[in-house]
């Protein structure tokens, strides 16, 4: 479908990105999406929407500048907590982890749900082939209750902003005397590549250590799905086997910070995870920012 108007084949894409199809917003709403996640993650959960006391929601793009995602998505469950959007870009839901956790240890919250909901397509120029091939849209979402399965996040930030970075026009105004222009996805695809397999496998080393544990002790490794290569580049540093690296970008695209609860509940629903089981999850992604997170079933 792609090669039907950009100069472009799955010969080329698919062994560059490991990916095969993905989904595209047509006709629905992000917003209408990421209800829909929340309102599955609340029912598995066995918790209703009465009973959350946090929203994080991470989101890059939707359609509205204001209001957050998160009141949006908090009218439509019918909750009336607080809630806060974050724009981490591709490593959000380690970044949303990380504030709920915090909220847990400051024992302001017993209840919290996550919503990652991301439309990446709508960010490249769709005539540009070495963007537009790489995204799908999606929306992940978890609730976190009490307990102490986190066993630990590690977050890293290093600026970098033309690597990877869009820019929008805003209201012009009778004073602006700059030039202002819409520029679409832009991305330095080899620099992006090299940054997300040091990242992650410096901040799952990280982690790991923190813990007193190797790669070897863990179960399961959730990379963000960006790119089949960057997943096997940091399979290799960590010397692990495939299967301990769930994939799902063939099907799914790059759906940025909605990766990894996409995934992880995918495995969760194919019964690959047990009681006991050590998982860490990764992410990385424009700004940069990374991240992981250890978590014990
Ligand atoms: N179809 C056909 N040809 C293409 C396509 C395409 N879709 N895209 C680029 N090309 C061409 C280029 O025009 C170029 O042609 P030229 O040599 O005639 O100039 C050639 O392929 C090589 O282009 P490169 O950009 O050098 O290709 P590269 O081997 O680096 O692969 C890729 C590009 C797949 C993006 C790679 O850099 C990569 O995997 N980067 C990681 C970035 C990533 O995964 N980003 C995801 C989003 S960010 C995130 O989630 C954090």
């Amino acid at each position: 479908m792609l090669a039907e108007f950009l100069d472009t084949s799955d010969e080329w894409i698919y062994p560059r990105t490991g990916v095969k199809s993905r989904y595209v917003i047509s006709d629905e709403k992000l917003e209408e999406m990421a209800i829909e996640a929340a309102n599955k993650a609340l029912a598995d959960a066995g918790i209703t929407a009465a009973e959350l006391d946090y929203i994080i929601c991470s989101n890059v793009v939707n359609e509205y500048i204001t209001p957050q995602l998160s009141c949006i998505i908090q009218g439509g469950i019918g909750a009336t907590c607080p809630c806060i959007d974050i724009n981490c870009a591709c490593a959000g839901f380690i970044y949303a982890l990380d504030i709920a956790e915090s909220q847990y240890r400051a024992g302001r919250v017993r209840n919290v749900l996550i919503v990652c909901a991301e439309e990446p397509t709508r960010m490249p120029d769709w005539a540009d082939r070495s963007t537009s091939v790489l995204f799908g849209d999606g929306a992940g979402a978890a609730v976190l209750t009490g307990g102490d399965n986190i066993k630990g996040i590690s977050l890293s930030s290093a600026s970098a902003t033309d690597k990877l970075y869009q820019k929008r026009t805003l209201q012009p105004t009778p004073y602006i005397t700059k030039e202002e222009i819409d520029i679409p996805l832009q991305m330095k695809g080899q620099d992006v590549f090299k940054f997300a397999v040091k990242a992650s496998s410096t901040d799952i080393t990280k982690i790991l250590a923190q813990n007193n544990l190797t790669a070897n002790d863990v179960d399961h490794i959730l990379l963000h799905q960006a790119n089949i290569r960057i997943i096997h580049a940091i399979r290799d540093f960590l010397k692990q086997p495939d299967d301990k690296f769930p994939v799902n970008i063939e099907s799914h695209g790059n759906s940025s910070s909605s990766s990894c609860p996409i995934l992880l509940d995918e495995c969760r629903r194919n019964g690959r995870l047990l009681p006991g089981d050590k998982i860490v999850l990764s992410a990385f992604g424009a700004g940069f920012v990374s991240g992981a997170a250890l978590i014990e079933l």
